[in-house]
């Protein structure tokens, strides 16, 4: 393969941010990035992830490991998971249209959808006037309006079968189905005419996950923490989750980077909270604020049970005068089953339990006092405690769904944290 090379842009007006090079020989893969001179020049220019620093210099990259990107991390950002490239995998295969096998980051990257990509990123080719990466005919996007959720949730079904039907896939590959993530999903046009993402049950799961991650996400607000609005359609008979996006406002995209990419990390897992915590330091305008933010965060996934709190799991969205904070939480999922080991440890890798007592015992981390912090679980507690079987009820779940959710609210953690209440009033 030659070289491959795109202009990168930001922004609703795609002012250009930069070269991305690309090349692929052999199997192997590599890119380079550098700023062009307009952005270095532009008076709200700011570095788009740390690694590449506003200078003239142009940066080389390649995977680190075998689950890394060969792409520089705020592009590999926007880049799809396992659901979006099944999709383009199986495109690509029963459509026999577009590059052929093996594709490329390259590849994966392109054939994200301009409108709905995750952040303020935008490619084009380089030549003058070319549109943006990828859009449909005519510029236009594809992203269909929430009437459309029958269809959707019928053409994902069929995505996920052995034997998908091409047409679906084609409309599926270019409807803002390459978010990443391992979920069935897809972007639709909400009734206002936000944008939001639709999650959709996948012929694999054995428990009513999008009405649990609603629950999720409301009890997180309940408890204070910073949340995108959640809410449970149907499609075809079946719960799907409609998640409005963070990483959009009235003035349009709004720059958007894992925690991965932010600590520079070569993986999503493996990194600690307390190195989440470095990195507010470092980058945000109000770090005291976003550790208290964090601390919330972490116990709350161990009072819901999401243990799936890896670095992609995480994110910062752009403030302003070079400093991001965190995004709000996504993808909280209360697991009954799962091993109650998280994926980002508190403060020691070998050490990820997911316990309240190791949270507390590491406050000052998050810079905080021990009673703060105990106040703060127990507070989460007793609210999470008091609602969460009415909020399930609300959103739908059946009794038999919430007594198989139960032990992911009802457990030794969650008692230990009601417990401090108890011994603080005593
Ligand atoms: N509300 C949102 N607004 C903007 N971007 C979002 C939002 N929710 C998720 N994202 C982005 O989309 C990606 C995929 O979403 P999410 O993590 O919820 O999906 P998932 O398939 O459940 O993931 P996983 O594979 O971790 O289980 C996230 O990593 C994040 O970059
Ligand atoms: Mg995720």
């Amino acid at each position: 393969m030659s070289q491959r090379i795109l202009k990168v842009g930001i922004g609703n007006a795609g002012l250009e941010v930069g070269t991305l090079w690309f090349e692929a020989v052999g199997g192997r893969e590599h890119s380079s990035f550098q700023y062009s001179a307009v952005w270095l020049e532009h008076p709200r220019r700011f570095a788009i992830a740390p690694m590449l620093p506003l200078t003239t210099e142009r940066r080389f990259f390649k995977a680190q490991g075998e689950q890394g990107s060969p792409l520089p991390a705020p592009v590999a950002d926007t880049t799809p998971d396992s659901w979006g490239r099944g999709i383009i995998r199986k495109d690509t295969r029963f459509n026999k249209k577009g590059p052929t096998e093996p594709l490329t980051e390259f590849d994966f990257l392109t054939a994200v959808d301009d409108f709905s990509r995750v952040g303020a990123l935008r490619f084009r080719e380089t030549e003058e006037g070319s549109p943006f990466l990828a859009t449909g005919e005519g510029g236009r996007h594809c992203i269909p309006p929430l009437l459309h959720l029958d269809q959707l949730g019928k053409a994902i079904a069929s995505a996920e079968s052995d034997d998908p039907d091409m047409v679906a896939l084609r409309r599926l590959r270019q409807m803002g189905t390459t978010l990443g993530g391992a979920r069935p999903k897809c972007s639709v046009i909400d009734n206002d005419g936000s944008l939001a993402i639709a999650k959709f049950t996948s012929r694999l799961d054995m428990y009513a996950v999008e009405r649990a991650e609603v629950l999720a996400l409301r009890l997180a607000r309940l408890c204070g923490i910073d949340t995108p609005e959640a809410r449970i359609e149907s499609s075809d008979g079946l719960p799907v989750a409609i998640i409005k996006r963070f990483d959009r406002s009235a003035q349009g995209r709004i720059p958007f980077v894992s925690a991965q990419t932010m600590l520079g990390a070569p993986s999503a897992t493996g990194a600690t909270y307390a190195d989440i915590c470095d990195a507010l330091r470092q980058y945000t305008a109000s770090p005291r604020i976003e550790m208290r933010k964090l601390f919330r965060r972490v116990g709350f996934n161990i009072l819901v049970s999401n243990v799936d709190d890896h670095l992609k799991n995480h994110g910062f969205l752009y403030a302003s005068d070079g400093k991001w904070r965190l995004s709000p939480a996504f993808d909280v999922n209360p697991a009954p089953e799962r091993f109650r080991e998280l994926k980002t440890a508190i403060a020691d890798p070998t050490r990820p339990e997911a316990s309240i007592e190791l949270l507390v015992d590491h406050a000052f981390y998050f810079e905080m006092s021990a009673d703060e912090a105990v106040e703060i679980v127990r507070a989460m507690a007793d609210v999470i405690a008091a609602k969460w079987q009415e909020l399930a009820r609300e959103i739908g779940m059946s009794r038999a769904e919430r007594d198989d959710y139960r032990p992911a609210f009802e457990h030794a953690e969650a008692d230990y944290a009601l417990r401090k209440s108890s011994f603080r009033a005593e």
